[in-house]
């Protein structure tokens, strides 16, 4: 039995928070004293964490991406992925991540099985990272990130979200960097999901400002037909200013336009929180509790009976830009990104 929702969207992609917690304090996601922390007896278990993900891995998920908060911080984090990776019918497994302990960690992921990454990164600047994430870790970062692509995680994708006044010149430097290094650049807009609440849609910055700050720095970039479901348009890279040597014959950039141009409509993802919540949107007003019930003891067949009955709600969009719009009531960290 598929998870098909009102819209007759079919649901393959499931992400799952597994710890709220992180150890950067990017300025668009926590506050600088962080937030408060899930208990952690609240926190699924990596047997009922396994349990719920092969629920859906049996109703045709056949992609998970493990995020937080910051996943590598979870102690557990390579058996998470070697278990994920054993269900019948194993699903491709990603994992969204801060890079910084990729070092350490990215030989075991690969080895249980992981299959790509995407590390969070949103500028080239030493003062401006420390700026934006409130901590000075710039070269653990990068070294994560050269350290995935030699662990064969690839292709390693970089997620960069730019913000007006801040980071927002750096997109040019990104792209000239991610060319050379070979990694796979995706700039994302800004979400209304920001702790404090304090989204215009004036403030962020919008895919078509930063298509034309590219071209304005030298790239000339082609569209490419979008893939369905796929959040992020491709484009081709044709021309790069002088002095950049791209390493992939052919270079691309992905551009996640999820405010100005939303992909609601192909949407085919679901979230589980890492309380053990079920969400059928990162909007969503509304999530099932799905861990009170699985630990008193509820069949497969009640858990699944509940996340269908929470997709059976899933809102045709997410609103932004419709009157009486409101954030979810957590934060990005806690929902799984
Ligand atoms: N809008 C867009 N992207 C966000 N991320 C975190 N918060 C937001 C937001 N408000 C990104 C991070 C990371 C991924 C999990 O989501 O940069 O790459
Ligand atoms: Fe941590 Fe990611 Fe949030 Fe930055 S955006 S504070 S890396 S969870």
């Amino acid at each position: 039995m598929s998870l098909i929702d009102g819209y007759d969207r079919q649901h393959r992609d499931l992400r799952v928070s597994v710890t709220d917690k992180c150890s950067l304090r990017c300025a668009y996601c926590m506050p600088a004293e962080g937030l408060p922390w899930l208990p952690s007896q609240e926190i699924l278990s990596q047997d009922e964490l396994i349990r719920l993900v092969g629920l859906a891995v049996q109703s045709g998920i056949s992609s998970v991406r493990l995020t937080g908060g910051e996943p590598l911080l979870r102690t557990d984090i390579v058996e998470i992925v070697h278990a994920i990776k054993s269900l019948r019918d194993a699903p491709s497994v990603a994992m969204t991540t801060n890079g910084l302990r990729l070092t350490e960690l990215a030989q075991d992921l690969a080895t249980a099985g992981l299959d790509r990454v995407n590390v969070s990164l949103d500028t080239l600047q030493p003062d401006r990272f420390a700026q934006m994430t409130r901590r000075n870790q710039l070269p653990q970062t990068l070294a994560g990130i050269a350290a995935a692509q030699a662990a064969g995680l690839e292709p390693v994708k970089v997620n960069a979200v730019l913000l007006r006044d801040v980071n927002q010149a750096d997109a040019a430097d990104l792209l000239a960097w991610a060319l050379t290094v070979g990694v796979q650049l995706r700039f994302i807009e800004q979400m209304p999901l920001d702790p404090q609440h304090s989204w215009t849609a004036a403030d962020f910055v919008s895919v078509s400002e930063i298509l034309a700050q590219l071209t304005s720095a030298g790239f000339r970039l082609i569209a490419q037909p979008r893939r369905d479901a796929a959040p992020a348009s491709q484009w081709r890279i044709t021309e790069v200013p002088a002095g950049i040597t791209p390493v992939d014959s052919e270079p691309r950039l992905g551009v996640v336009a999820s405010v100005s141009d939303p992909f609601c409509g192909s949407c085919d993802r679901l979230r589980l929180t890492a309380d053990g919540q079920f969400r059928s949107c990162l909007f969503a007003r509304k999530e099932t509790d799905l861990r009170t019930p699985l630990r008193a003891g509820a069949s497969d067949a009640e858990l699944l009976a509940l996340m269908r009955l929470d997709l059976a709600a899933k809102a045709r969009g997410h609103g932004i830009d419709e009157p009486g719009f409101t954030q979810p009531d957590r934060p990005m960290s806690a929902i799984g990104g």
